[in-house]
């Protein structure tokens, strides 16, 4: 037997028939761009998110150029981001002319280390992006301290997160709600993905969420009248109408993935050269990221490939090491230069099936260190 790392044609076949339904009523309604199922869905991602204004966007990237936009945030403004995840974040500022200032993580949940962010602010920082990295909170109560504290926004990244739950001044929120703009993707991997490319742009505030819907719109609030520089960024009919259905089972999805990773922190609880995820209250698990121990990590990994048993590695670069971020080369992050070398990600999805857990923990058990 082989384990992948996702199982989509088998969560798309438990939607059967109505998935097939839900596309054929698109087809013959003859509207794909911005009909009812996008409203429906922004409306009903608003009710399961608990925040007033959802805009359905082209991808989670675009969701982040355009919250970034939407904030008004020019040239020159620093905005502090961690350097452990997706390249998107710290591409969309540098693609605005914002001046991207890496954080280190915490090695435990490998998020932004909240508290080297107060570290990093300078009268120019006026934003922070944390990322909800594998589906795992990032410390939300100290990061909305700082901002208070030094009047910045929040840009809440969780692509990965769709549905993951934090304490946030005593109050259990969702991520994406927290800050001043939330974005999330809908790429087909993610907690809840599409069968293409989406994403999503949540806020609180109506008057920024009319500029989401603006800068998303060629910059344009009335058809044909642009009043400033925007992007043409929409999610269509097909996809908003296969996330409605999905929406659906989302919390029984994250209930798998939470439970796939109970069972995999049981069984390998015992296992020296292996650190689990920690296994926090809101986390959804939208990756089961380990750390290897004793330097190992790619002899392991070529180890469960023999195996039949598919891994990943996220990621294998922390973005200021990458070609495209040279001039950060030499900023000291070390724990994120740690985790790149460390960390492995193991098959996850909300189909697993005890057999194929217990084939992934047999060969992890079962492999010594020096054995290839
Ligand atoms: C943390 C994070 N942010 C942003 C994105 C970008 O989303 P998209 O691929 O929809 O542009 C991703 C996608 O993998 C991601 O993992």
């Amino acid at each position: 037997m082989s384990v992948s790392m996702v199982d989509l044609q088998k969560v798309h076949a438990r939607l059967e028939p109505q998935l097939t339904e839900t596309i054929q009523k698109v087809v013959a309604g003859g509207v794909y761009i911005r009909g009812n199922e996008v409203k429906m869905l922004e409306e009903e991602i608003g009710r399961y998110l608990s925040v007033p204004y959802v805009r359905g966007c082209a991808n989670g990237t675009e969701a982040l150029t355009i919250a970034l936009m939407a904030l008004r945030l020019q040239p020159g403004d620093e905005v502090i981001t961690t350097t452990f995840s997706f390249i998107a974040a710290a591409e969309a500022c540098a693609l605005l002319g914002l001046t991207v200032v890496f954080a280190d993580i915490d090695p435990k949940t490998y998020n932004i280390d909240a508290k080297e962010v107060e570290r990093l602010v300078t009268p120019r920082t006026k934003a922070i992006i944390p990322v909800h990295l594998f589906g795992c909170p990032a410390d939300m109560d100290r990061i909305m301290e700082v901002s208070r504290r030094h009047k910045l926004y929040v840009i809440e990244d969780a692509a990965q997160a769709f549905g993951t739950e934090v304490t946030v001044g005593g109050e259990r929120k969702k991520v994406g709600t927290i800050g001043d703009i939330g974005c999330t993707s809908f790429f087909p991997t993610k907690n809840l993905g599409c069968m293409g490319d989406g994403g999503a742009i949540f806020t609180r505030s109506e008057e920024l969420h009319k500029r989401i819907c603006t800068i998303a719109s060629h910059g344009a609030e009335k058809k044909y009248h642009s009043t400033e520089v925007g992007l043409n960024s929409r999610l269509d009919e097909i996809q908003a109408a296969i996330l409605r259905l999905k929406l659906r089972h989302i919390d029984e999805y994250i209930s798998r993935r939470r439970g796939a990773a109970l069972k995999y922190r049981k069984a390998l609880a015992g296992n020296d050269f292996l650190v689990c995820p920690q296994m926090t209250d809101g986390h959804t698990f939208n990756q089961f990221t380990c750390r290897v121990n004793y330097g190992c990590r790619d002899d392991l990994r070529a180890y469960l490939t023999s195996r039949g048993i598919a891994t990943m590695i996220y990621f294998p670069e922390p973005i200021h090491r990458q070609p495209v971020f040279g001039k950060y080369n030499d900023v000291a992050l070390p724990e994120a230069d740690k985790a790149s070398k460390e960390v492995l990600s193991l098959p996850m999805h909300s189909e697993l099936t005890d057999e194929q857990i217990a084939e992934v923990v047999e060969a992890l058990n079962s492999w010594e260190i020096g054995k290839k």
